[in-house]
């Protein structure tokens, strides 16, 4: 049966159309509410509103399911590589043998920066953020590649070329911030493997390790999308006024940075350092995320959409236990988070809130193992994000495209007359 929707605002009654996705979500089309009624909805922090249409990626918050274009997360997280994840998320389906081989020879011979970007970097204060350092550097990127470069690999050449540039631009933010020379892209190494070789060459955390490589590249993939959150949005609507391509996902990187969404990774790190600063006592971190006035929060926490569990932080918990082994590593902090994750699993609070860890719970305790400083690791989120960015971008290009532009319930002042300076 067809499912109708009716609104009455005041006298005035409107039949509304509903549009159905297909994995049967609805969604109220109130596109005629204010020309009929006057009326306009409110939903501050948008949690009803559906800002579009989109084919990329579905997201069942309550069955804890995630798939790109289709693919459930659990099945790509693993045999896939991030660079056919990539290519799924911007081109609809996995790619072919020989797409596949074209778009990892691209992205080998596109990694170099241009050359006004290690300028750039050099010229910001070394102790700034590598967020703030990140967003500088992409949103310069505009002054060297245009929209219209043609394609390489079958993808725009500005997506490709930052695709391949995006881990050069971050070992090289934080080479600059450690005070280390820059060491060049090798073209011997994977994707993943490249990064790694190009942040920790010549330093006590250089490794070799292929299955870290491989863990680095699964993580870069069960960051790559997430339909509308913050960041994501954040793109689509610097996109719908037209804006460049490289200013729209600098945007993105911006709202990507705060603690609440990207910037969650190193506030989890954070938090636990200040549990074993109150000597370790996890009940101590359970009870402060429960009074109100503490302004305290289980980091890495709670999510907007999954109130089951976030199937990703389902991976990376056993992508944490590998890790650390492999790398022969104290797990301390691992077993604090573990006994964390089960101290408020087991309390009423989170239990009535539907509080669940999220992706960036365990995430932390790998990079930080990885030999990543905690400042680097919303960087590392940004990488694994930028195709769903770009998708996204796209998406919303190739569309009808009307500039994003909310409306509000005015609360303010009504009419009143200036009064001169000499009367106030
Ligand atoms: N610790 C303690 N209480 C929490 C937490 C938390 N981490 N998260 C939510 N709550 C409480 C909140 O206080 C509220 O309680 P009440 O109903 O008594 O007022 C209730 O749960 C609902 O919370 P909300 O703030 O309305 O939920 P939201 O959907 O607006 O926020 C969130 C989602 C992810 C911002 C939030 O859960 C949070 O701040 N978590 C910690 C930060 C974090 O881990 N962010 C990463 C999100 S996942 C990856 C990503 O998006 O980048």
């Amino acid at each position: 049966m067809a499912i109708t929707a009716e609104i009455r605002v005041g006298e005035t009654k409107l039949e509304l159309p509903v549009v159905v996705g297909t994995e049967a979500e609805v969604g109220v089309d109130i596109g005629a509410l204010r020309d009929k009624t006057g009326a306009i909805t409110l939903d501050p922090g948008y949690g009803n509103t559906g800002a579009c249409e989109s084919a990329i990626t579905f997201l069942d918050g309550e069955r804890g399911i995630l798939r790109y274009r289709g693919y459930p997360i659990e099945q790509l997280a693993g045999p896939a590589s991030f660079l056919e994840v990539a290519w799924l998320l911007l081109k609809g389906e996995l790619p072919n043998a020989a797409e596949l081989a074209a778009l990892v020879a691209a992205e080998k011979a596109n990694r170099a920066l241009p050359a006004h970007v290690e300028r750039l970097l050099a010229a910001l204060p070394q102790q700034t953020h590598p967020m703030a350092m990140l967003s500088s550097a992409v949103v310069t990127l505009s002054a060297a590649y245009g929209e219209g470069d043609g394609a390489i690999a079958g993808l725009p050449a500005n997506q490709l070329r930052l695709l391949a540039q995006l881990p050069t631009l971050a070992a090289c933010i934080y080479r600059r911030s450690q005070g280390l020379d820059f060491v060049p892209p090798d073209a011997n190494r994977g994707y993943a493997a490249n990064f790694l070789h190009m942040m920790f060459a010549g330093t006590a955390k250089a490794t070799d390790d292929a299955a870290i490589a491989t863990a680095m590249d699964l993580l870069f993939i069960l960051h790559a999308d997430h339909e509308q959150n913050c960041s994501t949005s954040t793109v689509r609507l610097v996109g719908s006024s037209q804006a460049d391509y490289f200013a729209s996902i600098a945007s993105g990187v911006c709202a990507l940075w705060g603690p609440l969404h990207g910037g969650a990774n190193q506030a989890v790190i954070e938090m636990l350092d200040e549990v074993v600063r109150h000597g370790g006592n996890v009940q101590w971190a359970v009870g402060q995320a429960k009074e109100k006035g503490s302004h305290f929060r289980l980091m890495g926490f709670g999510h907007r959409v999954y109130k089951n569990f976030d199937p990703r932080a389902k991976i990376i918990k056993v992508q944490a236990d590998l890790v650390l082994g492999k790398l022969g590593q104290d797990d301390a902090q691992l077993d604090l988070a573990k006994g964390l994750e089960q101290a408020a699993l087991a309390d009423d609070y989170f239990v009535q809130r539907k509080l669940y860890p999220n992706v960036d719970f365990y995430s932390g305790i790998i990079y930080r193992a990885m030999g990543f400083p905690q400042e680097m690791f919303t960087v590392l989120f940004a990488i694994g994000r930028l195709p769903g960015w770009t998708a996204h971008w796209n998406e919303h290009n190739a569309g009808k495209a009307r500039i994003g532009r909310p409306r509000q319930i005015y609360t303010g002042k009504n009419a009143r007359d200036f009064v001169a300076l000499a009367d106030r």
